[in-house]
């Protein structure tokens, strides 16, 4: 099973990205989680995408597709995948068509989340994640059990994404609209697509994916 999670900044495709791992044992590919693991260790790519990141726009789409086929190289055939916040543009839906078809995988589902850009700007300010093992909290919607602790992994350090300010998440709503969107109908064409409402609940959210997966 290979499906895709399209969605603006904040949409929720970390969060189901992050059920399905632990419900089923499918692989997250996150380009951004990669960048940003990438800018942590101070690789080169690593340094050419911090500022863009910071700014809120678009890495290029040589360096995704590229992180993007040296991750699928490293997964057994049978690993179903979630691609989180990937393919992003035209050209990025291309290559994914290729590195798919390389590896003798097709795609199952384009699921999209759509949501109240407005209410998004809370949902972003408000994300933690942390420190230690990633797992992802909300201050209002999504906080951690006991104050201060990560219910995953006990760890009490946390932290945010340099780009999760009011400011830059309208740059990155912006580059959704005019870069993002327009690949849905590449994939409406294709009958992939399922629209979900990710203004619901998590458990919600979660309820329409899993339905969406056993057709
Ligand atoms: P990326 O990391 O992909 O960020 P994004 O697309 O902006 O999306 P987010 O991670 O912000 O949101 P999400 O949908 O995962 O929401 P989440 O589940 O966390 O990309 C970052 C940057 O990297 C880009 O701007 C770009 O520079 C670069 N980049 C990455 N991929 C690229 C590519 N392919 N090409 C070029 N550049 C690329 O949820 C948000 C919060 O809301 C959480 O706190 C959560 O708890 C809460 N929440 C989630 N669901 C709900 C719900 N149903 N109800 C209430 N709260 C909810
Ligand atoms: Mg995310």
């Amino acid at each position: 099973m290979n499906i895709i999670l399209l969605g603006p900044p904040g949409a929720g495709k970390g969060t189901q990205a992050e059920r399905l791992v632990a419900e089923r044992g499918m692989v997250q590919l996150s380009t951004g989680d990669m960048l940003r693991a990438a800018v942590a260790a101070g690789t080169p790519t690593g340094l050419k995408a911090k500022t863009v990141m910071e700014a809120g726009e678009l890495v290029s789409d040589e360096i995704v597709s590229g992180i993007i086929g040296e991750k699928l190289d490293m997964l057994s055939a049978d690993t179903g995948v979630i691609f989180d916040g990937y393919p992003r543009t035209a050209a990025q839906a291309d290559a994914l068509d290729t590195l798919l078809a390389a590896r003798r995988r097709t795609l199952d589902h384009v699921i999209e989340l759509v949501v109240d850009e407005d209410a998004l700007v809370e949902r972003i300010t408000g994300r933690f994640t942390c420190a230690k093992c990633g797992a992802g909290y909300h201050v209002r919607f999504k906080p951690t059990q006991v104050a201060g602790v990560c219910d995953a992994c006990g760890a009490t350090e946390f932290k945010r994404r340099p780009d999760d300010n009011e400011a830059t998440v309208r740059t990155r709503m912006a580059e959704y609209r005019a870069k993002t969107a327009p690949i849905l109908p590449i994939y409406e064409a294709r009958g992939l697509v399922s629209k979900i409402d990710g203004m619901a609940d998590m458990d919600v959210v979660a309820g329409e994916i899993s339905a969406i997966l056993a057709r």
